[in-house]
């Protein structure tokens, strides 16, 4: 065996692969050099995702034509004048990005101090391919062309034009965020796709970068213990999405993934939110350098606090603060251990002096042998007898009329006697009084017809009397035109419209009139989080739980007693109908003799 030194451009390629995976992580690379050169505005320009070509242009301090020469060399940076990497304040601090990507693509700097000549140097896969003079303003403009072009083997890890554009939008949004003071465009095969202004405020840099809506659906956060801070913008947790991609976190001003604060953040929304959705949010965490070490990740994505148990705390306790104090808490479900507070004895069953839980091990659907007199095939059952009217009371029996007369039995779910709170039901068993969550039972039932519906060859579609536009971004009606036919079998009939909006022709019947807007903007998060090899029937439960969502009786909403009535028959028929779509029961059985025992009656 023979030791030998790796010749340099081995060397570059190989260190390539660390910095350079993808043409998202070069833009990176590229906008992280213009914001340390003190830009103002920075302007990136794309063509075929990235794969072909990246321009990023700053007006910030520029090169001289010795330092150009100099920054494309391994392990060259202006921003080490010390040694240490504790305190660097700049994005970059390797001198390794520029070399890297020069060594795999075709790379062009042309640069110009202010006062002086502009110069330009072309690298292509790591051989000299010509300098000299450059007409720019003052400031940098870095080209990369064909990134992998000359090593198939990396470029054949290239995903699809689309999904390569949008991991570089979410680059060039994330650095937007953590830098409001800099203004950004971003330009995708000559058309201009994003446009911040320089100068504006943090809150507003996260609006104009997540939901023009989040203003008014997010509290501040500002925290600060043992000189550590925390700021940013939280969303309510009525204000969720069905991914954790809207989550930006950023520390000491750097964009990073990081799966402490990931789960810190998942911590502190746990009561608030379903284990399934995710709030929008964006926090800023400042620390002293020596608190954290931002070298552990060749992408500088990750990061290494000395004291993780710390900053876990500090964000959890910031996050509660500043949503407690928006008083927007006591506006959610109440905990378990609400529920608990009535228990003596902890059996799931409802044996005892207890609530008895419809969800769980014990029961994963109610009543699976009873023989249904109201079969509910698609289209008929809830959302029919809802159109029907009935004036006197009790309505429960008029629908019943043409059915065998209901005994006590065979109503487990019992008769309904009232609704509390525009959100419960309130329901009369043989044996106990039974409260319902009308809108997480409902939901469920949506989803278990929608299954059957599929099963069946298709979902029924309901046109809309005007067709309704909604605005999203573009990797998102990407990924929704990209499943045009699938949605259609689900009865969703959807139209690209223009770069950035979705034509909702027409939805499935079922729904009912939900909420178009959120349903398509809650689809286009979903399927960013679907791996494109599977088909959407593998993930029907997720999809059609996004619809159902969207399309179920909200808590809020009057029921007349026969609506109640009906929902209340439909459950017991339905598979699964005892927990809802996040897991949480949707009812619960308080026995006749518990409420005696609670009155001390027994
Ligand atoms: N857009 C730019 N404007 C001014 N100088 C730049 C720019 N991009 C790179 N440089 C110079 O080139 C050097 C090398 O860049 P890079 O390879 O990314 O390493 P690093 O950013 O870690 O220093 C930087 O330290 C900086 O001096
Ligand atoms: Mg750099």
């Amino acid at each position: 065996m023979s030791i030998r030194r790796l010749p340099e451009h081995l060397v570059n390629r190989i260190a390539a692969g660390e910095v350079v995976e993808r043409p998202a992580s070069a833009l990176k690379e590229l906008v992280e050099n213009a914001i340390d050169a003190g830009a103002t505005r920075i302007a990136v320009a794309l063509a075929g995702g990235g794969r072909d070509r990246i321009e990023v242009a700053d007006d910030g301090s520029g090169m001289a034509p010795a330092e150009i020469a100099l920054a494309l060399e391994r392990h060259a940076t202006s921003k080490l004048p010390d040694d240490s990497i504790e305190r660097v304040s700049t994005l970059g601090f390797r001198g390794e990005a520029l070399p890297s990507i020069a060594s795999v693509a075709r790379l062009t700097i042309e640069s110009r101090v202010r006062g002086a000549d502009g110069w330009s140097r072309a690298v292509d896969n790591g051989a000299l391919d010509g300098e000299g003079p450059a007409a720019l303003p003052p400031g940098t403009r870095v080209t990369v062309e064909e990134l992998f072009g000359k090593v198939p083997a990396r470029r054949k890890f290239l995903r699809s034009e689309r999904s390569e554009y949008a991991a570089c939008v979410d680059v060039v949004k994330r650095l937007a965020m953590a830098r409001p003071d800099i203004g950004f465009t971003l330009e995708h095969d000559g058309r201009r796709t994003l446009s911040v202004p320089p100068g504006e405020d943090r809150p507003a840099r996260v609006a104009a970068l997540t939901s023009r809506d989040l203003g008014e659906n997010s509290v501040a956060v500002d925290y600060a213990r043992e000189g550590v801070r925390l700021g940013g913008v939280a969303g309510l947790p009525t204000f969720n999405r069905g991914v954790a991609d809207h989550q930006y976190l950023f520390v000491n001003g750097r964009p990073v993934k990081d799966r402490l604060l990931i789960g810190a953040v998942r911590g502190a929304y746990q009561d608030l939110l379903a284990r399934d959705r995710h709030p929008i949010l964006a926090l800023f965490i400042e620390l002293p350098g020596e608190e954290v070490d931002v070298n552990v990740h060749p992408a500088k994505t990750e990061v290494r606090f000395r004291d993780p148990g710390g900053i876990r705390g500090l964000i959890v306790g910031g996050l509660r603060h500043a949503l407690d104090a928006a008083g927007h808490r006591s506006a959610q479900r109440p905990s378990a251990a609400a529920l608990g507070n009535w228990r003596s004895s902890p059996s799931p069953s409802g044996e005892g002096l207890g609530w008895g839980m419809s969800s769980g091990a014990t029961s994963p659907r109610i009543f699976p042998t009873s023989p249904t007199p109201y079969p509910s095939p698609e289209g008929e059952g809830l959302s029919s007898v809802f159109d029907q009217r009935f004036d006197y009371f009790p309505q429960a029996r008029a629908e019943m009329a043409a059915e065998p007369v209901p005994e006590a039995q065979t109503h487990p779910l019992g008769v309904a006697r009232g609704q509390v709170a525009a959100t419960y039901i309130v329901a009369e068993a043989e044996d106990g009084l039974v409260l319902v969550d009308q809108h997480a039972a409902h939901e469920r039932l949506v989803l278990e017809r929608m299954r059957r519906a599929m099963a069946n060859g298709g979902v029924a579609r309901q046109a809309l009397l005007l067709p309704e536009v909604v605005e999203l971004d573009e990797p998102a009606c990407d990924r929704i035109e990209a499943r045009l036919a699938e949605l259609e079998e689900m009865g969703l009939e959807l139209e690209r419209f223009g770069p950035r909006a979705i034509l909702v022709r027409a939805t499935p019947a079922l729904l009912g009139h939900g909420d178009i807007k959120a349903l398509i903007t809650d689809l286009g998060d979903e399927l960013a989080a679907y791996d494109s090899a599977l088909s959407l029937k593998e993930k029907l439960d997720l999809v059609a739980a996004t619809m159902a969502c969207h399309g179920s009786v909200r808590a809020g909403r009057i029921l007349s007693v026969a609506e109640m009535n009906a929902l209340l028959r439909e459950m017991e028929v339905t598979p699964h109908s005892g927990q809802c779509n996040h897991g949480r029961p949707t009812w619960v059985k308080l026995s006749m003799g518990d409420v005696e025992k609670l009155f001390g009656r027994k």
